[in-house]
């Protein structure tokens, strides 16, 4: 809903949870130029009516501001896994699972390439206001749950989904019925997202979540590791993990000495990784 010329993004609620990501960006961008410049993250956040002062408080303590070096670091990991996808099918569907105010495709864009972005039917209203979409791009109000949403993706060419900060959010049932309802649907494809442990999702729901004072939502899913969605579907090819704030690239020497402990402990202790899931067209016997 648009209010005092800005859109307004209500208090408690999923939706808010896309501010997150998009201001730890933009802070990110400030304390970090040279390794997580976004001047998109900045024009976006000066269009919502939020209430960003109590939020860069929060943000720009150590702790808030190791938050903002991971969702940037998530942010960069998965463009480079697009990036690297594109490579080999150039004209494949990109397509940003839950993607809030997220402008992955118009960074990684190849002009031939075509990108879907999908969230809740609240937050593709205002993405279509404030971003709207490239002739190539299309801006899609679904429920993930709602499996039907594929049959709007042309995977022709290749495929690679991508979620950032969206499954935590999702039953683990939920999570399996999705994966493998996209490994039938798209042979060819790839899916990456960001997970964590248990003790990861914890500390999101005691800290992230309640900071924000976000209470319709509890974070559900965590993996220990890979070998835990391994088995779920036999259309996956391959399923590999990656480090999130190393595995791409290591900032450790970027970072002062606090954050240099939490990266290690967040790498080695709660397990932050990209899981990357080849489909195949082969069942396996
Ligand atoms: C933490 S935000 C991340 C946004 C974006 N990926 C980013 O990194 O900036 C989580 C997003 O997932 C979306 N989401 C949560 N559950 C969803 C569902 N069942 N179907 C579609 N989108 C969903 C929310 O609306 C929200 O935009």
């Amino acid at each position: 809903m648009k209010t005092t010329g800005k859109y307004h993004i209500e208090k408690n609620t999923v939706q808010e949870t896309l501010v997150i990501p998009l201001y730890g960006r933009k802070v990110c961008a400030d304390h970090y130029p040279e390794l997580f410049m976004d001047k998109e993250a900045e024009r976006i956040c000066e269009m919502l009516d939020y209430d960003f002062a109590s939020k860069k408080k929060i943000m720009e303590s150590p702790a808030g501001l190791f938050g903002a070096l991971e969702v940037a670091q998530r942010h960069y990991d998965l463009l480079c896994e697009i990036s690297d996808y594109l490579k080999v099918y150039p004209e494949a569907a990109v397509v940003n699972l839950g993607c809030g105010l997220d402008d992955s495709f118009h960074k990684a864009d190849n002009g031939l390439c075509r990108g879907y972005n999908i969230d809740l039917p609240e937050v593709i209203e205002i993405r279509n206001e404030l971003l709207g979409a490239t002739e190539r791009e299309v801006n899609i109000s679904f429920d993930l749950n709602d499996h039907a949403w594929m049959n709007l993706i042309d995977g022709r060419k290749g495929a690679i989904f991508f979620a950032a900060g969206v499954f935590y959010y999702f039953q683990r049932e939920e999570i399996k019925k999705l994966f493998k309802k996209m490994a039938e649907s798209f042979p060819e494809g790839v899916l990456v997202f960001d997970c964590c442990n248990e003790l990861g999702a914890k500390m999101m729901r005691k800290t992230w979540l309640k900071e924000a004072g976000i209470s319709d939502v509890s974070a559900y899913f965590s993996l220990k590791d890979k070998s835990e969605i391994e088995g779920w579907s036999n259309r996956f090819k391959r399923v590999s993990e990656r480090s999130y704030m190393r595995g791409y690239r290591d900032i450790y020497h970027d970072v002062g000495f606090f954050h240099k402990l939490m990266l290690v402990f967040c790498d080695r202790l709660v397990r932050m990784k990209i899981i990357r899931i080849e489909f195949g067209k082969e069942e396996r016997g």
